[in-house]
């Protein structure tokens, strides 16, 4: 039988899309990971597919906006960029633009978002900062971080798996930061092998 195809979008350093890499590798996903895409050229995340023998793509939207093109029409494109590697899953892992339906109408209920923050709340970019700074505000006890399938709206959409992430009164930054990463690096490795067992 063949094994379920994997493209994932990233933007950053690529930390989740490590995390998926090594249950590929370790055998708690099954599954082959085919490209990998960033609209960031300095994207380390390109490098760790590099590193893992996975074909990648950068893929700006800059061209885009400079020729006065709408992000519909790189969403299409982008589309079209990924249509051949027939993907089972499309894995946002830190893709950090807005997909619309020019996008996802090609690929219903095949793609997932990782997000920062729990269902509902703090959608949107810096969502663990926002989270930080609302409990220094004694407005939120804890956070966490959600998978769920992209819809048009950001950071909405069937949620998939959720965790909670504690806040410590203790906490900087940065300790809530990594302490958010480890649990993400989990949940979306559980998420991804889940959705590919109902395939
Ligand atoms: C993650 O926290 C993800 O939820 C957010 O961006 C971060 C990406 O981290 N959207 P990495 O590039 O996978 O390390």
């Amino acid at each position: 039988m063949e094994l379920p195809r994997l493209v994932i979008l990233i933007s950053g350093s690529g930390s989740n899309l490590q995390a998926i890499l090594d249950a590929i590798e370790d055998g708690t996903i099954s599954a082959v990971p085919c490209l990998v895409v960033s609209n960031r050229k300095k994207a380390y995340g390109l490098v760790r597919a590099e590193q893992a023998g996975v074909p990648t793509a950068y893929f700006p939207f800059k061209p885009y906006r400079d020729e006065g093109k709408s992000r519909e029409e790189y969403d299409a494109d982008l589309a079209m960029l990924l249509w051949p590697y027939h993907p089972d899953l499309i894995v946002l892992a830190g893709w950090m633009h807005i997909l619309s339906a020019a996008f996802l109408n090609h690929f219903p209920h095949k793609v997932i978002n990782l997000h920062p923050a729990l269902p509902g709340q703090f959608a949107g970019t810096h969502a663990i900062q926002r989270a930080y700074e609302a409990y220094q505000r004694g407005e939120v006890d804890h956070t966490g971080c959600m998978v769920h399938f992209t819809v048009p709206e950001v950071d909405a959409g069937p949620v998939i798996a959720q965790a909670e992430v504690p806040i410590l009164p203790t906490d900087s930054l940065a300790d809530l930061e990594a302490r958010m990463h480890q649990m993400e690096h989990r949940l979306l490795v559980t998420a991804v092998r889940d959705v590919l067992a109902q395939h």
